[in-house]
């Protein structure tokens, strides 16, 4: 049986962290669709489609992954595509109550759908696009911890190379 594995987020931006989960998801599935929240309650620093691009060429070359949008209920969005796995990431203890709230509500809501958690490799434990996005804003090098197009993209967006 083809597993197909969901990887939901908002990616404001895509981070190495997020890539590294990515390409575990990516070895361990027969297909990964990294799916972006369209309406979020957060405001994002980046829009939908800018996401999209960004993602896009992160997960370039990588054959089983490709990118996605979705709106409303993930559950209802993994099973109209037919995804039987969401992939998250856990990162530190912190992530977990959230994690957990957010899993179990998934299961109550279709029993179709498993939750497995990932862990990114080490030297992405405590990174993160809210991070990444303030960093950035005050000035300081995310470089190494967001693909080059983000990175770019970044100081284009803060003006940082102005
Ligand atoms: O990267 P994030 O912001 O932690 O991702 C959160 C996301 C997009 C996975 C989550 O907010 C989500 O699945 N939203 C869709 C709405 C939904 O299904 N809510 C019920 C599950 S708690």
């Amino acid at each position: 049986m083809k597993i197909r594995a969901v990887y939901p987020g908002t990616f404001d931006p895509v981070t190495n962290g997020h890539l590294d989960l990515v390409k575990r998801s990516a070895a361990l599935f027969d297909t990964v669709i990294v799916a972006i929240l369209k309406n979020s309650d957060k405001v994002p620093l980046f829009t939908l489609e800018e996401r999209v691009v960004m993602l896009k060429e992160a997960v370039k070359g990588i054959d089983n992954v490709t990118v996605a949008t979705f709106g409303g209920l993930l559950v209802d969005y993994a099973l109209r595509i037919k995804a039987s796995v969401i992939v998250r990431g856990i990162r530190a203890v912190s992530d977990y109550e959230y994690e957990l709230q957010m899993a179990l509500m998934n299961r109550r809501l279709s029993s179709k759908v498993e939750t497995v958690f990932m862990m990114p490799a080490e030297a992405y434990t405590y990174l993160s696009s809210r991070m990444v996005r303030e960093v950035s804003a005050l000035g300081g090098s995310v470089h190494g911890l967001v693909p080059a197009g983000v990175e770019r993209r970044l100081k284009k967006k803060l003006r940082l190379d102005a």
